[in-house]
C-alpha cells in the first residue's frame, strides 16, 4: 500500500458481522473480560482503556504503517509521547545529544530532566555537518533531532545522521513532526524511534490534541507500552476517532498546503518590508538541496518562517492587521495560523540561544491552512501594507 492508501485502510478494522468497516469510537473504560475471546494484537486481554482502546488501535496501525514501523503507541498529546519516551531511557550515566533548535517543551522537559536525574546534555548547532561532529567527539546513548527544525526549518540531513548513530552504536529519536511520513520516514533510514505530535499534519483541523510514538522494535514498544499504562498518557478514543478521520487526507492536504506555502515563500521573498524568508523549498534555501536528496517527494511542508523589518512593534502591528490568518501557536490544520515563536513555542529557549538561531522579535512562523492561495497572499498583503 502507498501512503494515501495505508490512510484509509491501514487500520484493518472490520466487524464482518454488521458489515461496519469504519472503526466505531469504543466509549468504554472497561472489558468484560472473558479469558481469551478479547485478546488484542499485542498478546494481552483487552480489559481496561488506560492499557488498550480498540479505536486507540485500529489508529496505531495506520500509523505505524505509515511511518514504516512495526507497532505504534498513541498518547494524549506530542508532550505525553515525547516525556513518556524520555522517562523509559533517562538515567544519571546517560548522554544526551540534542539540537539546540527543537520544540521548546521538548527542551525545557529535557533541561528539567538533566537537571534532576544528573545526565549529560549535550546541544548542537542545527545542521547536520555540526551535529555529526559533536556526535563523534561525544559519543552520546541517545540523540533526540527534529527532521525539520521548528521554528527555523533547517532539515536535518537524517539519512547522514543515522548512519553515524548506527556506528556509534547511538539511539536516534526524530521527531518528523513537520516533515510527516509522506516526506520521510525516518525508522527506514536506521532511526530508532519516531515521534509525532498528531495534532498538527496528522490530525489536521485543529481540533484535537495527540502525540505517537512509531519504532521498529517490538521490545521497545513494549517498555514504552509498560510506561504509558504506568503514567496513563495514552489516546482517549473520540480523539482516535477524530485522528482517523483526519489522516485520510493527510495527502491531499499536505500537498495543498506545501504548494500553497511555496508561492507565499515566493511572494514574501519579493517584498521589501520582509527581510528573511525560511523555507526549505526555496530556490535559495540553504537546505533545498538537503531536503531533495532526504525527502521522498518535491514537497517542503506548508510552514514559512520570515523575518519583518522593524522589531517587535511592527511584528505585533503586523499579526494585529491580519484579518484571515489567526494568531495562535500551533501548525498542520486546515485553518492558517500565524505564531510568535518568541512568546510561544520558542519562548523557554533562552534569548541569546534564541538570537543566535535567528529567532528574534521580528521572527514569524506561518503555519498555511487550505483556504484559496490568494485569499491568503491578499490579507498577508494588507497587513504588510499597513507596516511603515
Ligand atoms: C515539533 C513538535 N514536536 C512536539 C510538539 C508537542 O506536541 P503537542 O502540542 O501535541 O503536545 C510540538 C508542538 O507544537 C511540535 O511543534
Amino acid at each position: 500500500m502507498r501512503e494515501p492508501t495505508k490512510t484509509i485502510h491501514g487500520h484493518e478494522f472490520v466487524d464482518k458481522d454488521l458489515g461496519v468497516f469504519i472503526p466505531p469510537i469504543y466509549l468504554t473504560a472497561v472489558f468484560e473480560q472473558r479469558g481469551s475471546t478479547l485478546i488484542t494484537d499485542r498478546g494481552t486481554d483487552l480489559k481496561y482503556s488506560r492499557e488498550e482502546n480498540p479505536t486507540v488501535r485500529a489508529l496505531e496501525k495506520v500509523l505505524s504503517k505509515l511511518e514504516e514501523g512495526v507497532d505504534s503507541l498513541a498518547f494524549n498529546s506530542g508532550m505525553a509521547s515525547i516525556s513518556t519516551v524520555l522517562l523509559n531511557f533517562i538515567n544519571k550515566d546517560l548522554k544526551v545529544v540534542a539540537l539546540m533548535e527543537l520544540y521548546g517543551s521538548t527542551l525545557q522537559l529535557l533541561q528539567l530532566l538533566s537537571n534532576k536525574v544528573g545526565f549529560k546534555l549535550h546541544m548542537s548547532w542545527p545542521e547536520t555537518s555540526e551535529l555529526i561532529e559533536d556526535l563523534k567527539s561525544f559519543k552520546p546513548d541517545l540523540v533526540f533531532i527534529e527532521s525539520i527544525t521548528n521554528p527555523m526549518l533547517r532539515v536535518i540531513d537524517v539519512v547522514e545522521v543515522a548512519k553515524v548513530c548506527r556506528d556509534l552504536d547511538c539511539k536516534l529519536f526524530v521527531d518528523n513532526t513537520f516533515a510527516t511520513p509522506l516526506l520521510l520516514n525516518p525508522l527506514s533510514n536506521g532511526a530508532t524511534l519516531v515521534i509525532h505530535s498528531l495534532t498538527k499534519y496528522i490530525a489536521g483541523h485543529n481540533d484535537v490534541l495527540g502525540g505517537a510514538l512509531i519504532a521498529k522494535d517490538n521490545t521497545l514498544i513494549q517498555a514504552l507500552w509498560d510506561w504509558r499504562r504506568l503514567i496513563g498518557g495514552i489516546m482517549q478514543p473520540f480523539e482516535a476517532y477524530l485522528v482517523l478521520r483526519g489522516v485520510k487526507t493527510l495527502e491531499v492536504r499536505f500537498e495543498k498546503e506545501s504548494k500553497t506555502a511555496m508561492s507565499i515563500a515566493e511572494y514574501l521573498s519579493d517584498n521589501t518590508k520582509v527581510i528573511e524568508v525560511h523555507y526549505p523549498g526555496l530556490s535559495s534555501s540553504p537546505y533545498k538541496s538537503i531536503a531533495d536528496r532526504v525527502f521522498k517527494r518535491r514537497l517542503y511542508g506548508g510552514v514559512v518562517t520570515f523575518k519583518l523589518r522593524g522589531g517587535m512593534s511592527e511584528a505585533v502591528k503586523f499579526l494585529k492587521s491580519l484579518k484571515i490568518i489567526r494568531p495562535s501557536p500551533s501548525l498542520g490544520g486546515a485553518e492558517s495560523l500565524i505564531t510568535y515563536p518568541i512568546i510561544s513555542a520558542s519562548k523557554s529557549i533562552p534569548r541569546d540561544v534564541r538570537e543566535k538561531l535567528g529567532i528574534t522579535e521580528s521572527t514569524l512562523r506561518l503555519s498555511i491552512g487550505l483556504e484559496d492561495p490568494e485569499d491568503i497572499i491578499e490579507d498577508i498583503d494588507q497587513a504588510l501594507k499597513s507596516l511603515n
